[in-house]
C-alpha cells in the first residue's frame, strides 16, 4: 500500500494552495521511503516526494528564532524526546507526568481511528502524531526542519505507522480545508513564531466535528518561574496566561470545550467555532 496515494486527496498545492494534486510520477520505493512528483491540478507547479518525506514549503522559508533555528540542528534532535520530552512534563509541572498520562489525554480529546484522517502540527519526531496512528487513525506530521522529519520517518518505520511526513510551516499548511478529523499541536504554540496565523490555518483544516489539542505552557505566577521564561523571551518562545490562550484560538477561529493545567503545563481541547462557519 502507498502512503503518497492515501493521503493524495487530503494534500494541497503549497503553491497557489487551492489546487488538489496528481501523482506525475511514482509513487516508486519501498513504504516509508517513497518518491514521487506531484503536479498541482490548478497552477500546474510540482513539488517532490523524496525518501518519504513530502516537500512542501512553497515558496516560504522557514522563520528563524534561536528556538527554531535549534530545531534545525542535528543535536537538538538527537536528544529531544529521549531526553527531554520524557522528563519535561514533570520538572515543568511539579508532578510526575508520564507521557502516557499526557498521550492518552491527546487520545481522549480527539478519537483517533480507522478512517480519521488527523493532523500534527510541528510534530518533532511525532510523539503525538505515533501515538494517534496507533490507534488507527493515518496521520499528516508537519514540521519545518528536515533532520526532526527524518527522525519520525524512523519511528514510524519500525512500527509500520501510517503517518506521512511533511515538510511545511504551521503557518501555511498543505492541507485541504475540513479534512482533518484532528489537529493536535504538542508544545508547540509557544515557539512557532506567528502563532495566531498557525491557528487560523489548524481550524481551516479541521472538519466541522473535528476536535483540536493543544499542549503548551502557560506565563508562570511565581517570580522565579517568570524570570526564567523572560529569559527565553529573546530566543523567541512566549508564555500566553490561560486567558491569552483563549483568546488566541477565538482569534483563529476555534472555541476551547475543556481546559486542563498543573502548573505551567496546560492541556486545551478545542473545537471549531460554529458561528464562524
Ligand atoms: C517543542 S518541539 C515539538 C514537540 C513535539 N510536537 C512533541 O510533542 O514532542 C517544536 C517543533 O516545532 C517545529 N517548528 C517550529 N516552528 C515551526 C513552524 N513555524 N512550522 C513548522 N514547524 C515548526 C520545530 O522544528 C520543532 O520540531
Ligand atoms: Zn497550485
Amino acid at each position: 500500500m502507498s502512503l503518497m496515494t492515501d493521503f493524495l486527496p487530503f494534500l494541497i498545492c503549497p503553491y497557489c494552495v487551492t489546487g488538489s494534486l496528481q501523482l506525475t510520477t511514482g509513487p516508486t520505493g519501498a513504504s516509508h521511503h517513497e518518491n514521487a512528483t506531484l503536479r498541482c491540478l490548478h497552477c500546474a507547479r510540482t513539488t517532490d516526494v523524496i525518501d518519504g518525506i513530502w516537500h512542501a514549503m512553497g515558496t516560504h522559508r522557514a522563520s528563524h528564532s534561536l528556538a527554531q533555528l535549534s530545531n534545525l540542528a542535528a543535536p537538538t534532535a538527537r536528544w529531544y524526546e529521549d531526553v527531554w520530552r520524557k522528563r519535561s512534563l514533570s520538572l515543568l509541572s511539579g508532578r510526575p507526568f508520564p507521557n502516557n498520562e499526557e498521550l492518552i489525554e491527546l487520545t481522549s480529546a480527539l478519537v483517533p481511528g480507522p478512517g480519521r484522517f488527523m493532523l500534527d502540527v510541528a510534530c518533532s519526531e511525532g510523539l503525538y502524531a505515533r501515538a494517534l496512528a496507533r490507534a488507527g487513525s493515518p496521520v499528516i506530521a508537519v514540521d519545518h526542519s528536515v533532520v526532526f522529519l527524518k527522525k519520525l520517518r524512523a519511528r514510524c518505520e519500525r512500527e509500520d505507522l501510517q503517518v506521512l511526513p511533511v515538510r511545511a510551516l504551521a503557518q501555511h499548511l498543505p492541507v485541504a480545508d475540513s479534512m482533518m478529523a484532528g489537529v493536535a499541536i504538542g508544545g508547540s504554540l509557544n515557539e512557532i513564531g506567528d502563532a495566531k496565523q498557525a491557528v487560523v490555518e489548524m481550524a481551516r483544516v479541521l472538519d466541522a466535528d473535528g476536535h483540536f489539542f493543544s499542549m503548551h505552557l502557560l506565563r508562570s505566577h511565581t517570580w522565579k518561574g517568570r524570570a526564567a521564561q523572560l529569559l527565553a523571551g529573546p530566543a523567541g518562545i512566549r508564555f500566553p496566561t490561560l486567558s491569552g490562550t483563549h483568546q488566541l484560538l477565538r482569534d483563529g477561529g476555534l472555541v476551547a470545550s475543556a481546559v486542563r493545567t498543573d502548573g505551567v503545563v496546560a492541556r486545551v481541547t478545542a473545537e471549531r467555532d460554529r458561528r464562524e462557519s
